[in-house]
């Protein structure tokens, strides 16, 4: 099959559909993305689109993120990095809340309006609404030439090549990628210290090869993802960092399975949705091996005692016969756990799909780019 896309000859290869092939191209990508924008010896990121020095680096006090579906859940995950590694006040907002509600534009705000199309109407509208008030808005988008690419005039191009899948995949890593390269750029003009910065950009570097890593795993999660098939209604739980990671596990289920799907933060379970679980709610439970390890395996113990079976996505090892199913990826720095524990979330997503015979590529009602309100 060919597709027609503007700048390419995009071809589907032995892949069964974009989606898949887009899964596994992501270590390609993320060395695009990646691609002369290390810099180990002064341990920062070279992003030269975003047309900002280190005097107006310093200048600004807070960065709001600004997208749609994946890009918000993706921007949320940026706006994580950017706190953790510049100690930036940063948060994201979908874009289509932003441009409806007059807000308050700060001049001191770095926003990044993310998009993978460059072509969301919601996403273009809070850019003009942002530029009309004087605010200060930079792009992350992947298609160049496209009506963000042109409002933002600064910004990163996320190189992830076509993505045709409606299902975004290899996009939203490579946002996530450049997310993690901007604020290893903002803590560089502050207070992140050599070391550290060396450290994310020597993990930065190894990404691909960790991608690679969990995609091999595919069988395996292929295999989990059979097992619960028949579920009507999943939970995707994570907190802090791992929570923009359950939204978008969420996101992927629902929007190419149709299977009921909710995120939620962990420690809000017992404020509510614990009275849903019972045998019938599995739960994908994220486990990274950081400081609050021990938080979210205490979720898991309490979503069990009600009989709710689990799914654990960890990078480390857990007590056996903590959940029912676990999918393993490899360590890499702790702020960019996130990038790869959502690796298996779309294969298990996608393999729950193919299971229940859905149109993968095209999921009914939606659109690759959504250029209408
Ligand atoms: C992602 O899987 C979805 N199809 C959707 O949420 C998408 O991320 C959203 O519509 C934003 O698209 P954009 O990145 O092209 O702006």
């Amino acid at each position: 099959t060919t597709v027609d896309v503007a700048d390419d000859d995009y071809q589907l290869g032995d892949h069964p559909d974009f989606m898949r092939k887009e899964m596994h191209e992501q270590p390609e990508a993320v060395r695009r993305a990646l691609m002369g924008r290390l810099d180990e010896r002064f341990a920062t990121a070279h992003l030269g689109g975003v047309g900002l020095d280190p005097h107006a680096l310093r200048s600004v006090r807070r960065v709001k993120f600004l997208g749609c579906g994946s890009a918000y859940y993706a921007g949320q995950l940026g706006a994580n990095l950017v706190e953790e590694l510049a100690r930036l006040p940063a948060d994201a907002e979908p874009a289509s809340e932003f441009r409806y509600r007059n807000p308050v534009v700060d001049p001191d705000t770095l926003h990044v309006a993310v998009s993978q199309s460059g072509e969301t109407l919601d996403t273009l509208a809070a850019v003009q609404e942002l530029q009309r008030k004087g605010g200060r808005v930079i792009g992350v988008v992947n298609v160049v030439g496209s009506a963000i690419a042109r409002e933002c005039g600064s910004g990163v191009f996320l190189h992830a090549g076509p993505e045709v899948s409606v299902a975004s995949t290899k996009a939203f890593t490579n946002m996530s990628v450049c997310f993690a390269m901007l604020a290893l750029l903002l803590g560089r003009v502050r207070d992140l210290s050599v070391a550290h910065g060396r450290r994310i950009v020597a993990a930065l570097d190894a990404l691909p090869d960790r991608i690679a890593e969990v995609l091999a795993t595919e069988d395996e999660v292929a295999r989990v993802a059979a097992r619960f098939s028949a579920a009507e209604h999943m939970f995707f739980i994570g907190r802090v960092r791992g929570w923009p990671v359950a939204r978008e596990g969420a996101q992927k289920l629902k929007e190419i399975s149709y299977v009921h799907a909710e995120a939620y933060q962990a420690a809000e379970l017992k404020h509510g949705p614990l009275a849903l679980i019972d045998e019938r709610m599995p739960s994908v439970v994220l486990v990274p091996d950081d400081e609050l390890v021990s938080k979210n395996i205490g979720a898991i113990e309490q979503i069990r005692a009600r009989g709710g079976p689990v799914i654990a996505v960890t990078n480390t090892k857990l007590p056996d016969g903590l959940a029912d199913a676990v999918l393993t990826v490899p360590r890499t720095e702790p702020e960019l756990d996130p990038i790869l524990l959502t690796v298996p979330l779309q294969l298990f997503a996608y393999h729950l799909a193919a299971r229940l015979g859905r149109d993968i590529d095209k999921p009914r009602n939606l659109a690759k780019s959504v250029t209408v309100e």
